[in-house]
């Protein structure tokens, strides 16, 4: 599989975002990230933990990259970086509005904007609540490009047991979507689960 793009942006959610890079990695799949400023504020905020200091564990692994939001020269700003597509997550709605809009100026923005162009698959974990007019307008513009939007939503009817368990079947879902090997665990899957 080829190397599948991370971006994370400043919606809430940056827990997810940490899962996926590390099923990635646990899985052998290259992992190209790049991080919002306001992603790398929310980081602090809701994990607890220095952006910087989860990026330098993730680059003791060889099938890691990261680039600087403010590199526009990045590989991943043109198509000639051949991925298996891009994950947003979370994607806050001022990325949506900008991407729905082609207004590639940062680099998560931008490879998006090349990921669509490409026709190649774009997952968007769209965060907010409630969402107004202006986001679903700029959601629907997405989805009509092709663009897959996976909004954060508990499967309550998997019956999680733990916050844990929310996050991990989000996180598995939006993999999934992407064609990610062995990505949704059978507890995870409708039926995979035993009544207590
Ligand atoms: C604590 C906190 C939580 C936020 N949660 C969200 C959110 O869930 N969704 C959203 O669209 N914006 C949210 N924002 C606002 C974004 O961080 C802000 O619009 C930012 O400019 C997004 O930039 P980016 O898309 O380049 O990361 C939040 C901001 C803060 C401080």
């Amino acid at each position: 599989m080829n190397p599948i793009i991370v971006g994370i942006s400043g919606g809430s959610g940056a827990i997810l975002a940490k899962i996926a890079v590390e099923s990635l990695l646990s899985k052998d799949i290259h992992v190209i990230v790049t991080a919002s400023s306001s992603a790398r504020q929310m980081w602090l905020h809701e994990l607890g933990i220095p952006f910087s200091e989860t990026l330098s564990d993730w680059e003791e692994r060889p099938n890691f990259t990261y680039h600087n939001v403010a590199d526009i020269g990045a590989p991943i700003a043109s198509g000639g970086q051949a991925t298996s597509g891009m994950l947003i997550i979370p994607s806050s709605m001022a990325t949506v509005a900008a991407i729905a809009h082609g207004f590639s100026d940062n680099l998560l923005r931008r490879a998006a904007d090349v990921t669509i162009k490409e026709r190649r698959p774009l997952i968007v974990l769209a965060r907010e609540s409630p969402l107004s007019a202006i986001h679903l307008e700029n959601l629907l513009i997405l989805a009509r490009l092709g663009v897959v939007i996976l909004p954060p939503a508990p499967a309550f009817y998997l019956k999680p047991e733990t916050v844990q368990d929310v996050n991990e079947y989000i996180v598995e879902k939006a993999l999934d979507v992407l064609g990610v090997p062995n990505a949704m665990p059978d507890k995870f899957r409708y039926g995979g689960r035993e009544e207590p």
